[in-house]
């Protein structure tokens, strides 16, 4: 169905080897709670990707999703399917400053078990690789670029350093752009489940069913959940050669990034 009058939300982090760690399974948590009023006992045996499947890996489940369908996604802008460049859905795209997003790759990957031998695992060449822009869904800024650019109508821009300052605020936000009406008790109700501590815990959140990919054993998933953790892996003369690579490329997107709260 690719009716126009549709109201789909599709979220897609930054992107990505996987710079991706944005906050998508937040979002993901926090629009499907939404979407049941914050009544998580409706949600409870559901899996984030059966909540919202991904665009580029659940084909089947996306195609019989009921509507209104949740869809997530990294792709950059320019390989979405046409229909949806044309203004199809309602995007909820999320950010992080880039510097926590590495560091929350870099754990995350300590954690993945069939990992391709040539990914580097040692900082300093995590950082390198990024700043060369290897990465399969693009490099972080044109990644960022696309999306903010693009004109999308429908169109709603949350950062992952709004969500931890502000969540009942981001809530509203988000409520206000998906044309749903929740009370003040139901926004609480989304914000008790879709807490650190909550999603932490949740087997169906924090990755605990999915043995075969990840050793938990080696960290966790839903790993610290804070804005600023960089300064603890960064070195000085590393952060400030991040900050001149970046500087260039983020010249004229106008995209002000929080690097700690
Ligand atoms: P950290 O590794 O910095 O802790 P993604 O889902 O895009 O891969 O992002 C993963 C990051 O989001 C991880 O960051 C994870 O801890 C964080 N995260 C997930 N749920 C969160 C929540 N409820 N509150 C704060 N951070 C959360």
């Amino acid at each position: 169905n690719t009716s126009t009058s549709r109201t789909d939300s599709i979220q897609c982090p930054c992107g990505h080897i996987q710079y991706v760690f944005a906050g998508t399974t937040w979002m993901q948590v926090l629009v499907s709670l939404i979407q049941v009023e914050g009544d998580n006992s409706r949600l409870e045996d559901v899996a984030t990707f059966d909540r919202t499947p991904w665009l580029e890996l659940h084909h089947q489940k996306v195609l019989e999703a009921q509507s209104p369908r949740t869809i997530t996604t990294h792709l950059p802008f320019r390989l979405m399917p046409r229909r949806l460049r044309e203004g199809a859905a309602k995007v909820i795209y999320v950010t992080r400053n880039p510097k926590d997003v590495l560091v929350s790759f870099f754990h995350f990957f300590a954690i993945l078990k069939a990992k391709p031998s040539d990914v580097p695992s040692k900082f300093e060449d995590v950082l390198q690789s990024f700043l060369e822009g290897q990465s399969s869904y693009g490099e972080w800024s044109e990644h960022v670029r696309g999306w903010l650019n693009s004109g999308y109508k429908n169109f709603l821009h949350v950062t992952y350093e709004e969500m931890s300052k502000d969540l009942a605020a981001v809530i509203k936000r988000i409520c206000t752009f998906l044309d749903k009406s929740l009370t003040e008790e139901q926004v609480q109700g989304v914000m008790k489940h879709s807490s650190f501590e909550s999603m932490r815990h949740n087997p169906l959140t924090n990755y605990s069913k999915m043995e075969e990919l990840y050793d938990l054993s080696k960290g966790d998933f839903i790993r610290k959940g804070k804005v600023g953790d960089w300064k603890n892996h960064f070195t000085v003369a590393q952060s400030e050669r991040f900050d001149v690579a970046y500087r260039e490329r983020m010249e004229g997107l106008h995209l002000d990034l929080t690097w700690d709260l």
